[in-house]
């Protein structure tokens, strides 16, 4: 299930399940209908603005608890959570209306690569109150899931080879660097997973905006109109469709309510659509960067090493970026891509149809080993006083290099836990135990035992863990000093 901020898609080994009632997926819409009644996608389209939530995944990217609603009985702050709730059932019995039972067999969910552990056990926990049986291992990075699907359709076993997905949807842009590599059951390898919430919807505030913008250029203040509040919604609701439709042609008339305007169309063009679109990609291309200054932590001993490659060196590394997402098929995303990365690099679609990957990907990702290198998928807890006390060394998910330190270069090139940080005790003896999230046993090994169990001297001073984006682990402890590796 590809939950995503402007649509949801459910798709099965076989392709994708159509859910929707117009297209093959459900609109992530919710909101209220006068009655009072709980409306979910389709439904929703035609409520009241105010009575309506277009893009409620943002509540988990945002980290906010509640959104604000009218409904039948006032403006009331409501629980996101249980909108998404209402989403997710709905989702699940349309998926059952075609033969798809989730309850039955727990369905993959994706999530966007820059969620941190908090926000994957929120949408974890969403999926539980929905009826379905998922653990924290059904939960994979989108830009993952869309490799996948790109994955899928390539012939015959190759050399690894490096992807950048590149998936820009409604409501994020996802960027993340694998390396893949094996025959038959091949292992994804995650070298860097990012993302940033400014995609489509951000494109369509720009778009909005810039069509006011030329309607003061033909001498329509819509400032001065009647209904100036009316007026902007129109525009604000013209300009998803005069972004998509720009894909296929190069201009379009885009209709206006003569009354309201005083003008039928105006006319808006591919070359006006870059020309506002080009400073968002700048900055994805600087998220592209990063990716790729991440991607090569394995091979860097400093900071100081990775931040003073060239990108063109960066790019050069590359041998394929897949396309996911609505917003790819925008044709000055290939564009601006095309430029950045050399000709060796080809751009290539993750699927026929790009929004479709995430879900085509997520119903195949059981298929392919995946192996998290910059954000481990599981705890590092150290516990003592028979597991009465305990502090979490490595949280999942954490990035193992703070975005910060790659701008600046500053720091250290790994993640270090100390004994002050961790407040522990001045003697005595813990363990460290390590709770994996992606279903798979840890591997990780530590003075030639495994991590998971490793006697600590537990030391307020001198206690200072640190995990190294090659894998490597070193430890100090009240006792001495131990290398690791974690797989
Ligand atoms: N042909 C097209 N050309 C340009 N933009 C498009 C096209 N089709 C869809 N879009 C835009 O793509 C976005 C939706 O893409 P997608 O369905 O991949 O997002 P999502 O998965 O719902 O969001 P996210 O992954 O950010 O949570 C919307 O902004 C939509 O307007
Ligand atoms: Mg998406």
């Amino acid at each position: 299930m590809d939950f995503g901020t402007s649509t949801i898609f459910v798709a099965s080994q076989r392709g994708v399940v159509p859910i929707g009632e117009t297209f093959a997926w459900m609109p992530s819409l919710v909101g209220y209908a006068d009655d009072g009644a709980i409306l979910v996608g389709e439904q929703a389209l035609y409520v009241d603005d105010a009575q309506l939530v277009r893009s409620i995944k943002r509540c988990i990217t945002e980290n906010r608890a509640f959104v604000q609603l009218d409904t039948p009985t006032g403006t009331k702050d409501v629980r996101a959570d249980d909108l998404m709730v209402e989403m997710l059932r709905e989702t699940v019995r349309r998926a059952s209306a075609k033969g798809v039972d989730m309850t039955a067999n727990p369905p993959t969910l994706g999530c966007p690569a820059m969620w941190d552990g908090p926000q994957r056990r929120r949408l974890h926990e969403l999926a539980r109150r929905a009826g379905l049986d998922v653990t924290l291992a059904n939960l994979v990075d989108e830009p993952v899931a869309a490799g996948i699907a790109w994955l899928s359709n390539q012939k015959g076993p190759k050399a690894p080879v490096r992807v950048l997905v590149f998936d820009m949807g409604g409501g994020t842009l996802d960027i993340a660097v694998l390396e893949v590599q094996g025959q038959g059951k091949q292992d994804v390898s995650v070298l860097a997973a990012l993302g940033v919430a400014e995609a489509g919807n951000a494109l369509d505030r720009v778009v909005a905006e810039d069509l006011e913008y030329r309607l003061a250029a033909s001498g329509i203040d819509v400032r001065m109109l009647e209904r100036p509040k009316r007026a902007r919604q129109r525009l604000q609701h013209a300009a998803p469709d005069v972004k998509i439709s720009l894909s296929s042609v190069a201009e379009v008339d885009v209709k206006l309510p003569r009354r309201e305007f005083g003008v039928a169309s105006i006319p808006y063009s591919r070359e006006q659509l870059n020309e506002v679109f080009a400073a968002q990609m700048d900055r994805a291309e600087q998220y592209v960067e990063t990716a790729l200054r991440i991607a090569a932590l394995p091979n860097a001993t400093e900071v100081e090493d990775i931040v003073s490659v060239s990108i063109d060196e960066l790019a050069a590394q590359v041998d394929v970026v897949v396309l996911s997402g609505g917003m790819s098929q925008i044709p000055y995303v290939t564009e601006r891509l095309a430029q950045l990365f050399p000709p060796s690099t080809r751009i290539e679609l993750a699927h026929a149809s790009p929004e479709f990957a995430v879900a085509t990907g997520l119903a195949l990702a059981s298929g392919y080993a995946r192996i998290n290198k910059y954000r481990p998928a599981f705890d590092i807890v150290l516990e003592w006083d028979k597991g009465r006390q305990q502090r979490t060394v490595y949280e999942a998910y954490t990035p193992l290099l703070e975005m910060r330190q790659l701008a600046t270069g500053d720091g250290e090139l790994r993640l270090i836990r100390t004994g002050r940080q961790l407040k522990l005790p001045e003697g005595g003896t813990g363990r460290l135990r390590v709770v994996s999230h992606s279903g798979e046993a840890s591997q990780a090994k530590l003075d030639g035992s495994t991590l998971d169990g490793f006697a600590v001297e537990l030391s307020y001073d001198d206690f200072e863990f640190s995990l190294y984006p090659d894998g490597r682990i070193h430890l100090i402890d009240g006792k001495g000093e131990y290398e690791g590796q974690l797989q």
